[in-house]
Order: C-alpha cells, then sequence, then structure tokens
C-alpha cells in the first residue's frame, strides 16, 4: 500500500467515531449527511462492510416521513453551533431539521459496484434500499408536490455550498433578526476569512427559528420560507441519484418504485434543461420566490453534466466556460466563476476548490466525451492533495489548504481517485447495475 493510501485511511480511521465518521472534530464533531455519502464510496475502497455501516447509521437518523436530516447528533459534543437543542426537532436520535445535497444513492451504488464481497453487498444494500426509496419520494413529494421538475431548497444549509454568492439575493430577503442567541464556534478554530459572515449566521438561524416555529412541517415550511429556491447542483445531484436508485431497484426494488423515479426523472430532465444559459454557457440556480433565474456562475452549474442532463452542445459550451475559468487560476474547479466581482478565492463556498464537487464534474464532462478535461479536473484534485494534504477547501491561485485539516471526504476522494484510476468512466446510465458489479461512477 503506498504512503498517500495509507494517510488517507488513517485519516478516516481517526474520524471515525463507530459507525460513523465526523468531518473533521474540531469544526463538525457530529454526522453530516453528504459527507457520509462520499465517506462511505472512500472507505468502501478498503473496507465495504464499514463503508455500508456509514450509510446504516446516517439512516438511523431518517425522519418517518422519510427525511435524511443534514446532521445526526449521535453523541454530545459541545464545539458545534447550532447544536440539537437549537434544532429542537424532538427525534429520537437527536437531527437536524432539513436535508442536504442528495448524492447518497449514487454513493450507495458506487459502494455496492464496488464491493469484492458480492454476498455481503447485497445483503447490506436490502437493507438499505428501502430508507433510500423513502428518501427520494420526500424529495418528490415536500419538495417539488406540484410537479414541476426542481425540487426546492430552503436553507443555505441544504445546498451544501452555504455562502455560495448565488444566495447572496435570495438570502437578502431572510431578516437577520434570531430568537436564538447566535453563539459561533467555526470562527474560533478556522480563520473567519474563510468562514461564512455574521450576516449570512443571522440568516441561517433566523430560518432555523422559522421552521422550528412551524414544528417542522415539511408543507408549512415550504410555503412560509423566505428563502427558496432550486439550485442546480441539489437538482442535478437527485437526478443522477434517481438514475442510480433506479439502477439498484432492478435488483433490490419493485416496478412501482422504478416507475416513480422514472417518472420524476423525466420532469426533471425538462426542467434543469430550461435553467441553461446559453449567452452565459452554464446551468443556473433558480430564485423560486421571485421565479427568476440566479445569474452567478458557479462550479454548481457544471453537474448537470454529472446528472445526464446535458445534451452535447451543452457539454462543449460548458467545457468552453470552464476553459476560461481555467485561464484565471492554477487549479480547477473554482466554486465561483473567477470573473465575477463576488469570487473569493479563500472564503468556504465563493470560490475556493472542493474535492467531492470536482470528482462529479469530473465524471460529467467525461461522460460526454471531454475526456482531457475530466482528467486534468482529476490531475488537479490529486495534486492540491499532494501539495497540501486533506484540507476542506483549496485556493485555486495556489493550491493553499483552507478550513480543516485532515477531512474525511477530501481523504474519502483521495482514495477513490486513487483507487479507480484517473480516467473516469461514466454515465448515469443504469445499466451496468442491472447485470454486473461493473464500476459505473
Ligand atoms: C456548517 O456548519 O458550516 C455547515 O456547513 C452547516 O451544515
Amino acid at each position: 500500500m503506498s504512503d498517500r493510501i495509507a494517510a488517507a485511511q488513517a485519516t478516516l480511521r481517526a474520524n471515525d467515531r463507530g459507525g460513523y465518521t465526523v468531518p473533521n472534530p474540531h469544526i463538525y464533531p457530529f454526522q453530516w449527511n453528504w459527507d457520509s455519502a462520499f465517506v462511505a464510496m472512500g472507505f468502501g475502497t478498503f473496507n465495504a462492510a464499514r463503508g455500508f455501516d456509514e450509510i446504516d447509521t446516517l439512516l438511523k437518523g431518517q425522519w418517518e416521513n422519510g427525511l435524511v436530516p443534514h446532521i445526526v447528533f449521535h453523541a454530545p459534543a459541545d464545539n458545534y453551533f447550532p447544536g440539537p437543542s437549537v434544532w429542537g426537532t424532538n427525534q429520537s436520535v437527536p437531527t437536524s431539521g432539513i436535508t442536504q445535497c442528495p448524492v447518497l444513492a449514487s454513493a450507495a451504488r458506487h459502494l455496492w459496484e464496488h464491493a469484492p464481497d458480492r454476498a455481503l453487498a447485497d445483503a447490506r444494500m436490502a437493507q438499505i434500499y428501502p430508507g433510500l426509496i423513502r428518501y427520494h419520494a420526500w424529495w418528490r413529494q415536500t419538495r417539488d408536490p406540484h410537479g414541476t421538475g426542481l425540487v426546492a431548497t430552503l436553507h443555505p444549509w441544504e445546498t451544501g455550498s452555504d455562502n455560495s454568492p448565488a444566495w447572496d439575493g435570495p438570502l437578502a430577503r431572510v431578516p437577520t433578526e434570531t430568537v436564538t442567541e447566535i453563539i459561533r464556534r467555526d470562527t474560533g478554530v478556522v480563520d473567519p476569512a474563510m468562514r461564512p459572515h455574521a450576516h449570512d449566521y443571522q440568516r441561517y438561524i433566523h430560518l432555523v427559528d422559522a421552521f422550528r416555529g412551524v414544528a417542522w412541517d415539511p408543507a408549512r415550511m415550504l410555503a412560509a420560507s423566505p428563502f427558496r429556491v432550486a439550485d442546480i447542483g441539489t437538482n442535478a445531484v437527485l437526478l443522477r441519484a434517481n438514475q442510480d436508485l433506479m439502477a439498484l431497484g432492478e435488483r433490490f426494488g419493485t416496478a412501482p418504485e422504478r416507475a416513480a423515479l422514472a417518472a420524476h426523472s423525466d420532469q426533471m430532465r425538462a426542467a434543469i434543461a430550461r435553467q441553461w444559459d446559453s449567452a452565459a454557457g452554464i446551468f443556473y440556480a433558480r430564485d423560486l420566490i421571485a421565479d427568476a433565474p440566479i445569474r452567478v456562475g458557479t462550479s454548481a452549474g457544471f453537474l448537470p453534466l454529472w446528472g445526464g442532463a446535458a445534451p452535447p452542445h451543452q457539454a462543449a459550451s460548458l467545457a468552453a466556460t470552464l476553459g476560461r475559468w481555467a485561464s484565471k487560476v492554477a487549479y480547477l474547479v473554482p466554486s465561483t466563476d473567477p470573473d465575477d466581482p463576488r469570487y473569493e478565492p479563500r472564503r468556504y463556498w465563493r470560490g475556493p476548490i472542493w474535492s467531492v464537487v470536482n470528482w462529479m464534474i469530473a465524471r460529467g464532462f467525461a461522460a460526454h466525451g471531454h475526456s482531457a478535461l475530466a482528467r486534468r479536473i482529476d490531475a488537479d484534485t490529486r495534486a492540491l492533495v499532494t501539495k497540501n494534504g486533506f484540507w476542506e477547501y483549496f485556493d485555486p491561485r495556489d493550491g493553499t489548504g483552507l478550513g480543516g485539516p485532515d477531512f474525511s471526504w477530501t481523504a474519502g476522494i483521495d482514495l477513490v481517485l486513487g483507487t479507480d484510476g484517473a480516467t473516469p468512466a461514466t454515465s448515469p446510465s443504469a445499466s451496468s447495475a442491472q447485470t454486473s458489479a461493473a464500476p459505473a461512477c
């Protein structure tokens, strides 16, 4: 085993709390939804059973209505704000009351397809598949009840890209007053210049207060939230996850489940196509309150490639857009267009590079025939770690590691890249999982 693989495995083991993995114990001392999805894939490269544990443990926090929360507070820790008492969700396992970018079913499929022990993989997948089906039904029923093809996200934390400049406009509608006293812990351990501003946190917590005030009732949250956006990243990732779940459903599910996923995917594909901006050469998120596109170029705008929602001419245009971005930075993929005045290369989701997003974008480009660009993105993802280690995020100009060190999902993706090789060959098609354990993503 190489030193690098040993170091990545050691990072996951150090952050392992027994069945779940904290992203970083000093900043995020609980289990996070999409972090755990990527971590499960990382564990899958050397211990598939432990990878399945990660998803099992996350699903222990699943709500009766199907929601998989963005944080599960399995054990107390006082170094994170907002903790369980602020959320006040009254679940038997304490959790937050919102969800997060729904990559879980795609990660589960990856884990299942790569597991060497097929009997174990089948047995473990059979256990988690019903939870994944309920989660996707929750997305359809509570976040797109009228079947528009776009699911709504009601909190910037749900998108995963918390302080993206894409949310500046919609978030400005959210009042800064809070019932809850804000006692931030993050800025005690990470340079505040790399984190969201105080005014962002006031609005984040205003939303939590508001949702707690309607007892986390999905319909009332959707109707009352002053922040309601169709994140292009969340929608593309859900479309991809729908297809991965359909592929798993061939073996583990029923025809009606697959039909519901297929119908939703058709609606989503059509709606995502309408978020394309041909002049800008990128997909935009949509403000569902203003009913208008959010014209900010972000790395999420490339994710319809991963979701399988971009025809060849749009893939070519996206490649040209990323080529322009590449001429402005040393490493790909900055989370905001480097030409945008709101681009901040060190502030969290306003510019830095995130390995997990790179991984999805690279596979999206590869699936559309842009292999050289895909290889460049993978090479950059690896080079950033070679240069600096498993940091939470990286400065696109010089690769400086930012946020927290020894970060679980960065190590997880490094393991996946080191194991799968640098040339991704993936498409969201359902075919390979139906019949074999051949890698699809
Ligand atoms: C944080 O606390 O920064 C997270 O992104 C919220 O989930």
